[in-house]
């Protein structure tokens, strides 16, 4: 059928060189090991904060897990049936309309055909590169080492065409606001400021601003450079959600309320950064997140009277009923729980050695490769 025409492409473009067979790998009890290779796909693309981790939602597909949701089944039968992909929960669920629920990744995340075929192949039990870092020989691989970095740092959910945030991590090579090559807003809005004029100067970590954004501590005034990246959103403060209860009690009216008070919160998909609210950056109309909070009244697509993706009875906002509504827990929580993680979501900085990776990255002439 229609999936088995697109899986043979995408098992040829796993050009073998070294390979090795690895459903069999360690006999009894092999079944629950997830391969580093695919591993590293699931932790770039599903297990990324709020989604597949712990606490949030089910399965759980990062390391931490040990690959235990391999011998489990959801909604739509097992997640790994050993080499029949037909009747793999989860192989279904990366492809086009799937017996339950959406394809994934949900925008903005995104898997590559590359990697949708390791993990397919891991499913059916062929052969495939045994070595899925891609880092042979000290070189740095953009796909490889650092596109993981920036969707596990959830770079990628502000960072896209079309979003309200100009540099696309996306797709990074992109023009004209691809981060590699792009002009770096600040420079061009303060020059006195001295900032690096390119976000990645290809070549020279020390020339570019992305570098700078990643410091951990931040070393830049953010006066003429913004904040660090990844932008560690604040959660809402008490007068917001009080606020935001109040409006919600009051019937989420589309009022004078909702223009001076809860809109400022939201934010405004044409304004940036702190400025511009908590949450349209990921939740806006053209292909971010849903539910679209730029306008929160559309019947379809918005929040108001919307059911909740978690909880199809329950409403993402219920007039009328601030304690019921999903974005009210959402906001209120501290912790990953039924409906997800918190919102805003916050981000850790990098590591060392992911920040290591990203300026060897840049060095090497921050290649597409
Ligand atoms: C929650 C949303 C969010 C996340 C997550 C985020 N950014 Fe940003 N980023 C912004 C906003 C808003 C701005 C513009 C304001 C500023 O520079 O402080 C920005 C600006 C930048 C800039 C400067 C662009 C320019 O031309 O001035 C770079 C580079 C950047 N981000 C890289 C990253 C990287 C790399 C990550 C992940 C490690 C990341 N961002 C994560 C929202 C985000
Ligand atoms: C950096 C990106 C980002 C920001 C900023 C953000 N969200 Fe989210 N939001 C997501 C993602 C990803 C999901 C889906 C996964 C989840 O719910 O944890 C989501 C899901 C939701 C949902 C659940 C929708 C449903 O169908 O149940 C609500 C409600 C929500 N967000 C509200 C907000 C509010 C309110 C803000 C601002 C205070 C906000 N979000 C800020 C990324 C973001």
């Amino acid at each position: 059928m229609k999936r088995r025409l697109v899986l043979a492409p995408l098992l040829a473009l796993c050009g073998c060189d070294q390979v090795q067979r690895i459903d069999e790998a360690g006999g009894s009890g092999s079944e629950g090991a997830v391969p580093p290779a695919v591993q590293q796909r699931l932790t770039q693309s599903c297990a990324i904060p709020s989604c597949h981790v712990s606490g949030s939602v089910a399965p759980d597909l990062s390391e931490a897990s040990g690959g235990a949701w391999v011998s489990q089944s959801g909604a739509g039968g097992p997640y790994v049936t050993f080499g029949d992909v037909e009747n793999s929960f989860l192989v279904e669920k990366l492809f086009e309309a799937p017996s339950v629920g959406s394809q994934m990744p949900l925008p903005p995340g995104v898997l590559e055909a590359v990697d949708l075929a390791l993990i397919v192949g891991w499913v059916a039990g062929v052969d495939f590169p045994d070595d899925g870092t891609g880092s042979g020989g000290g070189e740095v691989s953009y796909s490889a080492d650092v596109r993981p970095i920036f969707a596990a740092k959830g770079c990628l959910a502000c960072h896209h065409d079309d979003s309200a945030v100009d540099v696309d991590i996306v797709d990074p090579f992109s023009e004209p606001n691809g981060l590699v090559g792009s002009v770096n807003t600040w420079a061009e809005a303060y020059p006195e400021g001295g900032t690096p004029m390119l976000n990645v100067e290809p070549g020279d970590p020390d020339e570019s601003f992305l570098i700078d954004k990643l410091a951990d501590p931040y070393v830049v005034d953010p006066a003429i450079g913004g904040a660090a990246m990844p932008l560690n959103l604040e959660p809402l403060t008490d007068q917001e959600l009080a606020d935001l209860r109040a409006w919600i009690d009051a019937g989420a009216n589309d009022d004078a309320t909702f223009e001076d008070v809860i809109r400022p919160i939201f934010g405004d998909e044409t304004r940036l950064g702190a400025r511009g609210g908590k949450c349209t950056y990921c939740h806006h109309s053209f292909g971010g997140q849903p539910p679209n909070l730029s306008d929160p009244f559309d019947p379809d697509t918005g929040a108001v009277g919307v059911p909740s993706l978690f909880d199809a009875d329950s409403m993402i906002i219920e007039p009328g009923n601030a304690e019921g509504s999903i974005l009210v827990q959402k906001v209120e929580a501290t912790e990953a729980g039924a409906v997800g993680g918190p919102m805003p979501p916050t981000y850790e900085p990098l590591t060392d050695d992911e920040l290591d990776t990203v300026r060897a990255w840049v060095e090497a002439g921050a290649p597409d490769n």
